[in-house]
């Protein structure tokens, strides 16, 4: 086979460990994921009843304009039903975006690190990858704004951010959006938008407005909880959605995602429920963390990256065998923070708790050695 070369440089994503796995492994009655930033309450109510009452035919495809939750999205954001595209999780549209702009030749800006599939898909599409670290934790636009050049087709901008829970402010914001050339696409992945409470955040959607170039990503997989059903949408220009549209598969958006996602937006309550007691479940890992002299990225999102002062891995299997499955940060940048997804309060109690125990084991070690 002539494989593409740059194929054999990659490895298939590494998803979270899962429950069934964990559980088996380590003989534990109960696992708690914590892992992969889906929401801990689950979906609101109006999914499952819409879902009991969903006759799909299986014989049937879905459909592949999904006209319902198009002109759901688009009244829901107050948007042309034209300035939208789905896809099977925001996944989906990122590879939907580098399959119709990267190609060897091109090249794609993006900070490091962030949230993985950028650079996976770019490296499939064989672009050159400029990355450019974040300074504190935070994209630094100025130095992503010097890696465009006139070969430059996309900018990634991952606010808030995964893995560091930080975002951009609109100050940042905006004088970068008014620099970037407007022949360059910039996506805006906002995965996290809806836990977002810092004030000087800006205006995604009437973003696009002002510039054509933009594109926003969002999805039902976290606040909304809808991660196993798969779906993400963009919005944008109706030219860059026009544009995009022959790269997207038909029929990318199962009919149950479909049903389940219309049902998902219609209960805005069980969003600023989530919202709240996820931010109240920060304060707990804020908490921790001053307690226990440990440094953190303030998180506008579901997850908070912590610095251990430890080896990650060795923290990520000392809490796999207590029953917490979470991420290292070795794989994502940082070899001695965790990533945490905030759980309900007593998911959090639990975690941290063993956390603890964990920091006590090394602290002792230390002094033994001293
Ligand atoms: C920043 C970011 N973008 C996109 C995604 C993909 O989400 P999905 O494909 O489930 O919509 C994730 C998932 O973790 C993410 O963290």
């Amino acid at each position: 086979m002539r494989w593409k070369e740059q194929l054999l440089t990659l490895t298939p994503y590494q998803p979270g460990k899962s429950i069934e796995s964990v559980k088996k492994q380590y003989n534990l009655e109960q696992i708690v994921k914590l892992a992969s930033n889906e929401n801990p309450f689950g979906c609101s109510k109006n999914v499952l009843s819409a879902l009991q009452s969903h006759q799909p035919g299986f014989a049937i495809y879905p459909d592949g304009y999904m006209t319902s939750l198009r002109e759901a999205v688009a009244s829901f954001l107050k948007v042309g039903q034209d300035e939208l595209i789905f896809g099977n999780g925001s996944d989906n549209i990122i590879q939907i975006i580098s399959r119709a702009l990267l190609h060897p030749g091109a090249n794609t800006v993006m900070a490091t690190p962030s949230f993985s599939q950028y650079k996976h898909n770019a490296i499939i599409e064989g672009a050159e990858i400029r990355e450019i670290p974040l300074l504190d934790g935070q994209h630094d636009l100025e130095k992503m704004y010097a890696a465009i050049d006139e070969n430059t087709n996309v900018v990634w901008v991952c606010s808030p951010n995964n893995p560091t829970g930080t975002y951009v402010p609109e100050s940042k914001l905006t004088p970068f959006l008014d620099k970037v050339p407007s022949d360059v696409l910039i996506v805006l992945d906002e995965a996290y938008y809806e836990y977002v409470f810092a004030d000087d955040y800006y205006d995604s959607i009437e973003l696009t407005r002002k510039y054509p170039n933009l594109i926003v990503l969002r999805t039902f997989s976290k606040i909304y909880g809808l991660a196993s059903l798969r779906v993400g949408y963009g919005v944008a220009n109706r030219s860059i959605i026009q544009a995009l549209e022959p790269a997207r598969e038909p029929f990318n958006v199962n009919s149950f995602g479909q049903v389940a996602a219309i049902a998902a937006l219609s209960d805005q309550e069980f969003v600023q429920d989530c919202k709240k007691k996820n931010r109240q479940g920060l304060t707990q890992f804020y908490d921790f963390c001053e307690r226990h002299n440990l440094s953190y990225y303030p998180s506008q999102t579901n997850f908070v990256l912590i610095d251990i002062n430890a080896d990650a891995n060795q923290a990520f299997q000392f809490l796999l065998e207590k029953g917490y499955i979470v991420r290292s940060g070795s794989a994502l940048g940082f070899p001695s923070s965790l990533r945490i997804t905030v759980g309900s309060a007593e998911q959090n109690d639990g975690v941290l708790k063993a956390l603890g125990e964990f920091l006590t084991q090394q602290n002792t070690a230390k002094l033994k050695l001293n």
